[in-house]
């Protein structure tokens, strides 16, 4: 499975991943899984929204289920297990289940959400977010990519109605439990010396859209002083911000900017950078956006909150539960967001489940997690299986 997925989406150039929501590669990732699970015999559904699911059993008649599962869209230039390892690591593990003539006490679904990294359109756990209603259709739609693309119209050239996005209770009723495996992002389980941890919660985080304006002019013939330069404001900001993160003990990120008109020798009209901030808690990731906030109005700049997510404590007896079962593993919290979190805010029972990676990195080609630990998880996701549809 992990070698017919690895092309997918790959560039050449830097060996990161481009797998972006409803791209021709996504086509092909939804390709895969559907030949994953007919291979397997699974029912598969696209929901409403375009979260895909392979059940084995039937979740209408014979009551909720156990589902599994994670994404297969990537950041920009991402690594190969951020996702995927929690897909096919599910797939595995409905694999040993039934290889061991088991026959589960309820259905067993494996699921890929739809563009849980917001690459293309900006908001991340959109499928899930989409499917709990935590995120409206109507502003989900009118989403734009960097091409002026609207989430809408991207979705119907990928041949997936946009009308029917938004929440979906047919589809949130066939869940029991979620638990998603993950590549650890971070290094908590190197450090701990231990191949799989249990999720204990994920930390509060968000997106702020950062505007600010300026007036475009000659660069070889305006004077310094007659110029409104917003790449000045910008570099201010991107300072005020790691000033925050570091006063106020918390993270904050500008990795993405566009600069209009974006050309050597014209001053900018206008900058747009965006703010990825998190911390342990919200006042501190408060703290650091009403810093960023201030810096950009010095210079008339404005920021506006693209996405939010509060803190997500998954539930400690369930996690508590699995920790034992898994030997005792290690619970440990996460900056990172993922749809497990989406599910758990909207009141579905869920847990998530890491695997050791031995540099920490992610959201980059270097991503990299040793097979033997990846192993361990398809154990580990199995015994849990076992346990839940026992
Ligand atoms: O950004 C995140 O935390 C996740 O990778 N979507
Ligand atoms: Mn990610
Ligand atoms: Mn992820």
């Amino acid at each position: 499975m992990w070698d017919d997925l690895a092309p997918i989406g790959r560039h050449s150039g830097t060996g990161g991943y481009r797998r972006y929501a409803w791209t021709a590669e996504d086509a092909i990732l939804r390709e895969w899984f559907v030949a994953e699970a007919q291979a397997r015999g699974l029912d598969v559904i696209a929901d409403r929204t375009g979260n895909l699911w392979a059940w084995w059993g039937a979740p209408d008649a014979d009551g909720p289920g156990v589902v599994v599962g994670s994404h297969l869209d990537s950041v920009p230039d991402g690594g190969a297990f951020d996702g995927p390892l929690g897909v096919v690591s599910a797939f595995a593990a409905l694999d040993e289940l039934r290889s061991r003539d088991l026959v589960p006490s309820r259905p067993l679904g494996v699921v890929a959400f739809a563009d849980e990294e917001g690459a293309r359109f900006g908001i991340a756990c959109t499928g899930s977010r989409l499917l709990t209603g935590a995120l409206g259709a109507e502003r989900a739609l009118a989403l734009r990519d960097g091409n002026a693309i609207t989430l809408a119209e991207a979705m119907a050239q990928a041949g997936q109605a946009p009308a029917g996005v938004g929440r979906d209770d047919e589809v949130l009723r066939r869940i029991a439990v979620f638990v998603e495996l993950h590549i650890e992002q971070g290094r908590g389980l190197v450090d701990l010396g231990h191949p799989i941890a249990v999720g204990s919660a994920i930390w509060p985080h968000g997106r702020w859209r950062v505007e600010l304006a300026g007036e475009a002019n000659h660069a070889g013939t305006t004077q310094l002083a007659d110029r409104r330069d917003p790449m000045l404001a910008l570099a201010a900001v991107i300072q005020r911000a790691r000033l925050a993160a570091v006063r106020h003990d918390a993270l904050a990120t500008c990795a993405k900017v566009r600069v209009e008109p974006n050309g050597v020798n014209a001053i900018p009209y206008r900058v747009t950078a965006w703010l990825d901030a998190r911390g342990e808690d919200s006042a501190r990731v408060r703290a650091v956006v009403a810093d960023v906030t201030a810096c950009a109005a010095e210079s008339g700049g404005g920021v506006s909150e693209e996405s939010w997510t509060e803190r997500t404590a998954f539930d400690p007896q369930f996690s508590a539960r699995l920790a034992v079962l898994l030997g005792d593993a290690p619970l440990l919290p996460t900056g990172a967001g993922h749809d497990a979190g989406v599910l758990a805010a909207a009141g579905i029972p869920a847990a998530m489940l890491f695997v050791r990676n031995p540099t920490g990195i992610s959201h980059s080609p270097a991503e990299f997690a040793d097979p033997e630990d990846c192993r361990a998880g398809v154990v580990a996701l199995t015994k849990v299986l076992a346990e839940l549809t026992g």
